[in-house]
């Protein structure tokens, strides 16, 4: 019922989000999420929430929807993913991690973050396989992975403060 009613809400805002390339001269940011269960949706929306309350010029897309190429309109990407079994990419994420070994991503800025499950072995090891291939595409990472462990909503507050944290560093790459 909560990930159905945060669905909806995100189509919605997804609408409402303007194409970030008709603002030229400031920094467009793309959030890249994949989520098999709905808890990567949740932490996304936690996320978004601090950079748009922090009027970042931002779209966000789910994975099954965007291509490894829409990343080259954006100067930062950020991508969401959780770990599944055996430390392996969430299942949509899969050929868009085999799509970004094609792309160069240079002068562009990336940002990682991901939910898992510390009583697995390789917790959070999807985050680490995306932010790996965004820097073997020349991507410089501004900030380190923000990894949650277990329910997302008992973290709320350190995904604000991690989402906080990056829009500083974003408002950086402006001056
Ligand atoms: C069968 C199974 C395997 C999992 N394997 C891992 C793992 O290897 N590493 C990890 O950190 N979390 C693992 N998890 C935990 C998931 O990443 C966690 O439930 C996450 O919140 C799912 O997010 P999603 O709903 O956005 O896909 C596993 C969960 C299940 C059910």
């Amino acid at each position: 019922m909560f990930f159905s009613w945060l669905l909806k809400k995100k189509k919605t805002v997804s609408e409402e989000y303007h194409n970030p390339i008709k603002n030229p001269g400031l920094t467009t940011v793309l959030i890249v999420y994949g989520s098999t269960s709905g808890n990567t949706i949740c932490l996304t929306s936690v996320v978004e929430q601090i950079l748009r309350d922090a009027r970042v010029v931002l779209d966000s897309r789910n994975v099954v929807e965007t291509s490894p190429e829409d990343l080259k309109k954006y100067d930062v990407i950020i991508l969401g993913a959780s770990t599944w079994t055996g430390g392996e990419l969430q299942e949509d994420f899969k050929s868009f991690y085999d799509g970004l070994k094609t792309i160069s991503l240079e002068g562009k800025h990336g940002a990682l973050y991901g939910v898992g499950d510390s009583s697995y072995p390789h917790f959070c090891k999807a985050v680490d396989l995306l932010r790996d291939r965004l820097k073997e595409a020349n991507c410089t990472i501004i900030i380190d992975s923000l990894k949650i462990d277990g329910k997302v909503e008992e973290h709320f507050e350190e995904a604000q403060e991690w989402a906080r944290d990056l829009v500083q560093r974003i408002y950086r790459l402006e001056n």
